[in-house]
């Protein structure tokens, strides 16, 4: 037998991407920049009102030019099958999806009206600017503050699974409310916002003859954050066999959930590969990006009362967002406090104004950093009430139990957040008096604030291959939205089976491999790497069996639990020189790979008890310039209790840029609409303002240990969200200590300071 070369674990080591090469070489290709032969070019012509009917739409002009193929409208359009079923994509609002090019109706502004494909994206992009559009215009609403009267519940669906409606009330809110000693009461007010990856919305679609009903097979690539969700869009919409669609994501230039939903270039690209029997490339522009989906704007009021001593019992949180008139878009915005905090009485309502918008859609924790911006400022207001610590009133009033559910959390190290964080920051030094700390012309602010995420796990299948060359292959049409996913897979699977990660290829992105969901919501980690673990444990297994058939098997009668897998060996845990090389064992599966595909389910008998929560605290210093009310975030301390941290590099990255965006988030990010023309009018990243270099300064990420065997068997909590949740109040909340000013509404711009 060889002497095994020792391996060293990859899990909880800061092990660079293993894509890194490929993404700043410029070889990871993204959706349009698979190029094929023959490939024509669509652009999407977008109307120009936001409510009405579409008149005429004179396309003579764009036809007659040399290299235009066809111009695509609701009046040639061929028939499609979702206009005889109701269909709903996976990250679906209860309602009916929009449908791109269904008739002559205008629902909101930006509305794809056309698709020009032309020989050439210079002429299709010329042509475009030639289409007329008559249009007989209605009055549209697009404004949530002047319709809040039309507020209402959201209709439940199939979203509501994940996306709860708040918990009853319990107590008696208003009756405590009034006694209470000490009480504030807010009104925030944040406006949309547009999710700007830079890579931007497109689809490849490459037509080849054949397929099952001789219309023809499609290879799709595609910008989205689920080659599984794209497919069964296409299969049902235009009644393709499943078999005839592949489609392949291998690189995200960025989702943040833009990509959550089948896009409308998708379906016109689709169309046009099935009736040109053409390959047909279909980018949308920066423009266009503000014409599906968006953070929706809200209203919300919190209230808060306490005893004394600082002790919460009555809190009220209610919020409304707006939706579009076909969906009714809802995120979880007023819970978060029933899970936090312990007060006995409680009220909490969400509801909808359903106005001429497109859909809002989940933008990186949805709702979450919505809902604790409004609570989290409250707390604060609440705490100078008091005139405690705001630190002080979060841990007068900590809990181990989410009061919603009645139930404990599977862990919780927010406590150890708020100490590190504190000292790392240098909290106990805050002179809480506002105004107190300047230096020249500026303000200086120390704020803090609380963040939570949730911390799921959904079903995912994975395949593992151990081949014939001793290497090991592993796979799952998951994403990589650009957060390390195919980086910790490969850990997981090389730790697994006891490999180096260079003998690990981990593939995703491609719907001809083991099925996933779409990655959001913080769950990949979870979901996928369960899966990933539990394959590679399942080509383990076969191992063993190999090793037990070997001739004077060593390892006759050995249990599973005898046994691990270290160096690519397989090896005796009580005598670890009685091991067998993976390449030995592989050698004896007569000349075939092992190969194991599993289906990894949450352990819902174990996780139903629990609440499954990421934490954070969160310590920010700002500057404000006394004369021009400019704001600068100059110092961030944030500490994290998110489970198992898989790889410290990914982590503090993927937490770095949830704390930039919730810079961008507390002082530039706002979708300015005009609701004379009902449309988003900043739409480019001149206007559309979003943290730069020069906004971020001395950011800080703590990881707090904490050990959690009830989430997943991995014990990882997911850190998609969670580093931007607690961002916009603790800014804000230092705001208020620089200046005394308290600012309630998203952004902070500093009209609101002067
Ligand atoms: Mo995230 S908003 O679930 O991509």
């Amino acid at each position: 037998m060889s002497t095994p070369q020792k391996i060293n674990k990859s899990v909880g080591k800061p092990i660079s991407r293993v894509d890194g090469v490929e993404k700043v070489t410029g070889k990871a290709k993204y959706a349009a920049e698979f190029n094929v032969p023959d490939l024509a070019y669509g652009v999407v012509v977008s109307s120009a009102i936001a409510k009405g009917k579409i008149k005429s739409l004179d396309t003579s002009d764009a036809l007659a030019l040399d290299g235009v193929l066809q111009v695509f409208t609701h009046e040639n359009r061929p028939k499609i099958a979702w206009f005889d079923i109701s269909y709903n994509d996976q990250d679906a609002p209860p309602g009916s999806p929009f449908r791109p090019l269904y008739d002559a109706t205008i629902k909101y502004s930006g509305q794809p009206i056309a698709l020009v494909v032309a020989e050439t994206f210079e002429v299709a992009r010329y042509a475009a600017t030639l289409i007329r559009a008559d249009y007989e215009e209605a009055t549209h609403e697009t404004d949530l503050e002047a319709n809040l009267h039309k507020a209402r519940k959201p209709k439940s669906g199939i979203a509501s699974l994940l996306k709860p409606p708040p918990p009853k009330p319990r107590g008696d809110f208003d009756k405590v409310y009034e006694e209470d000693p000490n009480k504030i009461t807010g009104r925030y007010v944040h406006a949309a916002e547009h999710h700007n990856p830079m890579e931007l919305f497109a689809t490849t679609v490459v037509f080849e003859k054949g397929g099952k009903d001789g219309k023809g097979k499609l290879t799709i690539y595609d910008k989205t954050q689920g080659v599984t969700n794209s497919s069964m869009y296409v299969s049902q919409v235009f009644n393709i066999p499943s078999d005839d669609i592949r489609v392949l994501s291998p690189y995200m230039g960025g989702g943040f959930g833009s990509g959550l939903r089948p896009q409308y270039q998708l379906f016109l690209s689709v169309l046009a590969a099935r009736e040109l029997k053409r390959s047909v490339r279909v980018s949308l522009t920066r423009q266009q990006m503000f014409t599906f989906g968006h953070r929706p704007a809200t209203v919300q009021n919190v209230a808060l009362g306490a005893l004394e001593d600082g002790t919460l019992n009555a809190l009220c949180h209610d919020a409304t967002g707006e939706t579009s008139q076909f969906e009714d878009y809802t995120e979880i915005v007023v819970s978060w406090g029933g899970m936090l905090y312990p007060p006995k009485n409680v009220t909490m309502e969400y509801k909808v104004v359903p106005l001429d918008v497109y859909s809002p859609l989940d933008m990186r924790a949805p709702g979450g950093v919505t809902g604790m911006h409004a609570l989290e400022v409250a707390m604060d207001e609440l705490a100078y009430n008091l005139g405690m610590d705001p630190l002080q009133l979060r841990l007068k009033n900590y809990t181990d139990i989410d009061h919603n559910e009645d139930r404990p959390f599977s862990s919780k190290e927010l406590r150890e957040c708020f100490r590190q964080g504190a000292e790392r920051f240098g909290w106990s030094s805050r002179n809480p008096e506002p105004r107190s700390m300047k230096k020249d012309h500026n303000l200086i602010g120390w704020g803090m604030a609380t963040g939570i995420w949730d911390a799921n796990q959904m079903p995912s299948r994975a395949e593992a291959v151990l081949m014939v060359n001793g290497k090991l292959r592993v796979s799952c049409a998951t994403a990589d939205i650009g957060t390390g996913t195919y980086t910790i897979m490969t850990q997981i699977a090389a730790d697994t089976l006891g490999m180096p990660m260079e003998d690990v290829l981990f593939k995703l992105g491609d719907t001809d491999l083991p099925f996933s969901l779409i990655s959001g919501g913080s769950w990949t980690a979870a979901s996928v790497g369960s899966a990933v673990q539990e394959a590679c444990q399942a080509v383990g297994k076969s191992l063993l069996k190999l090793a037990k058939k070997m001739p004077a098997s060593p390892f006759k009668g050995v249990k599973w639990e005898d046994i691990e897998f270290a160096d690519s060996h397989l090896r005796l845990k009580s005598d670890q020189s009685v091991a067998v090389s993976l390449q030995t064992l592989v050698d004896q599966n007569g000349g075939k790979a092992v190969r194991e595909s599993v289906t990894s389910l949450p352990n819902a008998f174990k996780q139903k008890d629990y609440t499954r929560s990421a934490h954070s605290a969160v310590f920010a210093e700002v500057m404000v310039d006394e004369d021009l009310g400019t704001v600068k975030v100059t110092r961030v301390v944030s500490a994290i209790a998110a489970g198992r941290i898989l790889n410290p590099k990914t982590s503090r990255s993927q937490i770095l840029g949830g704390m930039v965006w919730g810079i961008s988030k507390a002082l530039e990010e706002e979708s300015a609409m005009d609701h004379n023309f009902g449309r988003f009018m900043n739409h480019s990243l001149a206007e559309y303002h979003v943290a730069v270099n020069a906004d971020i300064h001395d950011l800080d990420v703590i990881f707090v240990e904490e050990h959690d065997d009830i989430v997943n068997p991995l014990g990882v909590k997911g850190l998609g969200e969670i580093g931007i949740v607690g961002m916009p109040a603790a800014i804000a909340n230092a705001v208020f200590h620089a200046t005394g000013r308290r600012v309630r509404d998203l952004p902070i711009t500093l009209d609101k300071l002067l």
